[in-house]
């Protein structure tokens, strides 16, 4: 990448989070700045529980072109921005604040980013599917929500703890109900969100359960392959891994903070390099 100079027109973005020192979105996002064109640079900034309304200040007073924001900031912001959009309303959850005439609006790019990876990395489109997603955290609601909006058939969600996937079922409203194991065997789409195979070697549901002519869709991106992937390309199975995911929903922040169009393969050759270095 080419070393850009920092200027008194240079725009700041940022991420708020806790822990935040191993974020990849500061290579994610500098690289896009850089492929585009644009006087921006994106840092990483470290706010504690309970911090966020402040951080949120600081981005109205330091006029930021935009801010990420992640743990454990998402629901919280979500309740102090200006106005949320209907997903970020319904997640309850932001993680994405564009500031516009109006204030600052919180967004939730995270359901819209896994159906960009979705069909860009395995061409799969959920609309009339029958779709099961394993997680009922923040990142499985989302795409709970997301399935369900592109016009899935049916949401099954499956999680170890069932209170949690009647609240995530719920948000696919008609399309959605909860499930368990046996559920995934009759999926088109299987979705792994939990954290399950995150360094743990562990798979979070038994591979055998799938189908050469299923589509896998693993949030997980490091390590990848997850046992899980693995196992699944064993089968013949389609898989990919979280890492689409995490690009493309840095890039619809990045359209929603500049007006233009992602420079995904940019973003995905950075976040490549930076993962080989923390082998
Ligand atoms: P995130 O917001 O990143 O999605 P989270 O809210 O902590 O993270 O959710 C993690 C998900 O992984 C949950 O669905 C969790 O299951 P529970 O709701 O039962 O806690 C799931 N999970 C984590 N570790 C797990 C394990 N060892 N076995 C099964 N599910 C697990």
């Amino acid at each position: 990448m080419t070393e850009r100079p920092i200027r008194g027109t240079t725009r700041l973005a940022a991420v708020i989070g806790s822990p935040i020192r191993h974020s990849l979105s500061p290579a994610l996002f500098n690289a896009a700045f850089a492929d585009a064109g644009l006087d921006w640079v994106y840092v990483a900034l470290e706010v504690a529980p309970g911090d966020a309304g402040r951080a949120l200040d600081g981005m109205r007073a330091l006029g930021l072109g935009g801010l990420s924001v992640t743990m454990p900031h998402k629901d919280a912001v979500a309740a102090l921005v200006d106005h949320c959009t209907p997903e970020a309303a319904a997640l309850r959850a932001v993680n994405c604040v564009v500031p516009t005439r109006d204030g600052l609006v919180g967004d939730n790019t995270d359901g819209p980013g896994f159906l960009d990876a979705l069909a860009a990395d395995a061409g799969f489109d959920p609309a009339g599917r029958r779709t099961v997603v394993v997680g009922a955290g923040g990142a499985a609601r989302a795409i709970v929500l997301a399935l369900a909006r592109a016009g899935a058939a049916e949401v099954v969600v499956v999680n170890r703890t069932a209170d949690k996937a009647h609240v995530a079922a719920a948000l696919a409203a008609a399309q959605g109900r909860v499930g368990d194991a046996s559920s995934i065997e009759g999926a088109e789409l299987v979705v792994n969100a939990t954290s399950v195979g995150m360094g743990d070697g562990a798979v979070p549901f038994e591979p055998d359960l799938l189908r050469p002519e299923q589509v896998l869709a693993d949030i997980v991106y490091h390590p990848s392959p997850t046992p899980l992937l693995a196992a699944a390309r064993d089968r013949g199975v389609t898989a990919i891994d979280g890492l689409g995911m995490l690009v493309h929903q840095a890039g619809h922040a990045f359209r929603l903070w500049t007006g233009q169009d992602p420079p995904i393969a940019a973003m995905t050759s950075a976040a490549h390099r930076e993962l080989a270095t923390r082998r």
